[in-house]
């Protein structure tokens, strides 16, 4: 069977992993803060901060942006329900901005309306679909016009550049930017994340949440008669001052991770080539077409989305992805609009009002991009497709 999408791991990255459990030392070394330097150093950010998974990066980058009771997160509705769910784990409300139907990202008209239905919006977090970054100069603006901040959801886009060069990541349009280190993502830890920032006030709050809420670095202490002892410092001493979480991650997921890292330009590339490949073969279909029109040369190409016309090829979506299970081929739906999930239905959201993500989700299918998949194997689907929907 070959999946939508998975890892590759290779000796050097087993190796890696194996080191670090002859080490002695499983969590908070030296390799997590080796990974979060080199990507900070790679994607041109002053910080990073590696936590247990994307959504504890976005809950973490959440709570700094000050997203609580009163106040909204509002992102895309087609995404992984966690861009959403950091809102409310954080005591806030969740609002919803419309996908653009030629890029699937946030529409910046989209983002403009719900600002204005959501006045005390603290966070806008727009999710670079399938690594194909969003508008960000033109959210910016509308955010910053209302004092909101941006979280960029990265989960899907490291490697990815803007078309001013500068890398997702960089923060030159947000607050913070975080990726996910899943395995069917760029690069993988097992599970892991990453948040960065060019805000040192940040940098430093996102290093006590993940940590319990205990101070970190020299941040000042408040209570300097339990952290002394006739005027000098308790060499045990630690003080929690505000309510973090163990979002740690180990050394094991990082030395995968960096090892991982040093193969990310190969992996791009990789699957840069299958994705033209694609775009080249279905360009003579007469019943799909590419999810993303446009701008996807400087994307991660984290997946690779069709729209088909279901009605033209005499067939409905459960039947084309059994058919294709039967020729070994996987398929995936990237994703329910997070406003028809059950919990955010019982919130009131009705999905009339996101009629682009609505009708993306009905006509998309996500097919095998990963960067191991053979020349061999990609003309196969394609030509197995080519029966079912050409
Ligand atoms: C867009 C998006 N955001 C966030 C996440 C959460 O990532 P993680 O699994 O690392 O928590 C994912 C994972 O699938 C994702 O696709």
């Amino acid at each position: 069977m070959i999946p939508y999408g998975k890892h590759y791991i290779d000796e050097e990255d087993i190796r890696a992993v194996v080191n670090v459990l002859r080490s002695g030392i499983l969590t908070q070394g030296p390799i997590v803060d080796q990974f979060e330097r080199e990507i900070a150093a790679y994607v041109g950010a002053r910080y990073a901060v590696a936590v247990s998974s994307a959504t504890a990066g976005l809950h973490l980058a959440a709570l700094a942006a000050g997203v609580g009771p009163g106040s909204t997160l509002i992102t895309s509705p087609i995404t992984f329900i966690a861009s959403a769910n950091a809102g409310i784990y954080a005591g806030g409300n969740v609002a919803f901005a419309d996908i653009d139907p030629q890029t699937i990202n946030m529409s910046p008209a989209s983002l403009k309306i719900a600002l204005a239905n959501n006045p005390n919006t603290k966070a806008v977090v727009p999710v670079h679909f399938a690594g194909l970054p969003c508008d960000m100069p033109a959210l910016k603006l509308l955010a910053d016009n209302t004092g909101a901040v941006i979280i960029e959801d990265a989960a899907h886009a490291l490697g990815a550049s803007y078309p001013n060069g500068g890398m997702v990541g960089s923060c030159q349009h947000s607050l913070m930017t975080v990726f996910s280190f899943h395995p069917v993502k760029a690069i993988a830890a097992g599970e892991g994340g990453m948040i960065t920032t060019n805000d040192e006030a940040v940098y430093r709050k996102l290093l006590r949440l993940r940590s319990h809420g205990i101070n970190k670095l020299d941040d000042a202490l408040v209570l300097h008669s339990q952290a002394t002892t006739d005027g000098e410092p308790n060499p045990w001493y630690y003080e929690m001052q505000e309510l973090g979480f163990h979002y740690r991650i180990t050394e094991m997921q990082c030395a995968l991770a960096l090892s991982q890292f040093k193969k990310l330009n190969q992996f791009i590339t990789r699957r840069r080539t299958l994705a033209k490949r694609y775009d080249d073969l279905f360009s003579a279909f007469k019943n799909c077409r590419q999810a993303q029109a446009a701008g996807r040369n400087f994307s991660g190409h984290h997946l690779y989305v069709l729209r088909i016309d279901f009605n033209s090829i005499g067939l409905n979506r459960v039947g084309l992805i059994k058919k294709l299970k039967d020729n070994g081929i996987g398929s995936q739906v990237h994703y329910i609009p997070v406003p028809m999930q059950p919990y955010y239905r019982k919130l009131g959201f009705r999905q009339d009002d996101f009629i682009h993500s609505v009708s993306y989700y009905r006509d998309a299918l996500s097919i095998p991009l990963f960067y191991d998949l053979t020349d061999a194997q990609q003309e196969r689907i394609v030509t197995v497709l080519q029966d079912l929907v050409g």
